[in-house]
C-alpha cells in the first residue's frame, strides 16, 4: 500500500490516546498495560485498521494490538478512533521482523495475518510474513493453543503458505479455499478484501493453532 509522506507524523502519531510507543518496555507485560486478564489478539500489518477496529468494538473481552510498519498508515487509523472510546485496542509502529522484541513468550492468544504482501519474487520468499523464519517468531510469542489466521487472495502465496506451515510445528485445522462460499463462517471483512471481493476474486483462508 502506498501512502505519501505526512510531514510530523511522528509527533501527530504520539499525540494519539491509542498510540503505544514505548512498546519495547511492555514486552510480557501486556495485561498489566490492558489492565486486566483477558486475551490478546494481534494483527501484523493493519493497513488502515477496518478489520481490528471492528473487531475491538465487537469483542470488548478481548484485548487488540494492531502493528503496522507505516507511520503514515497508522495516523490513519488513529484519526478514524480517536473519539471511540476503545480501551481494549492500542496500535504500534514496528515490523513483524522485530515481534519477539516486544511481546514475550507465550504472551499472544492470536495472529492475524490479513493480505500480507505477496512478494511474488522467489528470491523474495524470505520475505513473505508467512515464511517459516517468521513462523518460529511467532511460535514463540502464541501461547499453547494459541492461533495463526491468514486471509489472502493470491493462491500463490496461499500454496506456499500452506506449505510453510505444514512443514513447521503448527497444525492446521481450517483450511478455505473459497471463504466466501462458506455458509456459517463469520468473517470481518479487510479493506483490501473488501477491494478484491467487488472485484470477482477468489479470498483464500488458513488457520493454524500451537499445539
Ligand atoms: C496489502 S496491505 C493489507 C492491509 C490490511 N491488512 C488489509 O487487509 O486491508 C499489507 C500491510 O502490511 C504492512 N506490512 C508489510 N510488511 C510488514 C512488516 N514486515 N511488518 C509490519 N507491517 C508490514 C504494509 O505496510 C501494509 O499496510
Amino acid at each position: 500500500m502506498r501512502v505519501r509522506n505526512i510531514p510530523g507524523v511522528e509527533e501527530l502519531l504520539k499525540n494519539s490516546s491509542y498510540f503505544v510507543n514505548d512498546h519495547y518496555n511492555k514486552i510480557n507485560k501486556w495485561r498489566s498495560f490492558f489492565k486486566n486478564d483477558n486475551k490478546i489478539h494481534i494483527e501484523i500489518g493493519m493497513g488502515k485498521g477496518k478489520f481490528l477496529v471492528t473487531l475491538a468494538k465487537n469483542n470488548t473481552d478481548i484485548n487488540y494490538i494492531g502493528i503496522e510498519k507505516s507511520k503514515e498508515l497508522l495516523y490513519k487509523v488513529a484519526k478514524e478512533i480517536e473519539d471511540s472510546n476503545l480501551n481494549n485496542l492500542c496500535i504500534i509502529n514496528i515490523k513483524a521482523e522485530d515481534i519477539i522484541e516486544v511481546f514475550g513468550p507465550g504472551e499472544i492468544d492470536r495472529i492475524y495475518l490479513n493480505f500480507s504482501d505477496p512478494w511474488p519474487k522467489k528470491r523474495h520468499g524470505k520475505r513473505r510474513l508467512t515464511h517459516g523464519d517468521f513462523l518460529e517468531k511467532y511460535w514463540q510469542i502464541l501461547k499453547q493453543g494459541g492461533e495463526i489466521h491468514f486471509k489472502t487472495d493470491s493462491l500463490d502465496l496461499f500454496e506456499f503458505s500452506l506449505e510453510e506451515i505444514r512443514t513447521s510445528r503448527f497444525s492446521v485445522s481450517n483450511i478455505y479455499y473459497d471463504l466466501h462460499k462458506e455458509a456459517n463462517i463469520s468473517n470481518v471483512l479487510t479493506e483490501y478484501e473488501e477491494k478484491f471481493v467487488n472485484l470477482g476474486k477468489t479470498i483464500y483462508k488458513y488457520i493454524a493453532a500451537k499445539p
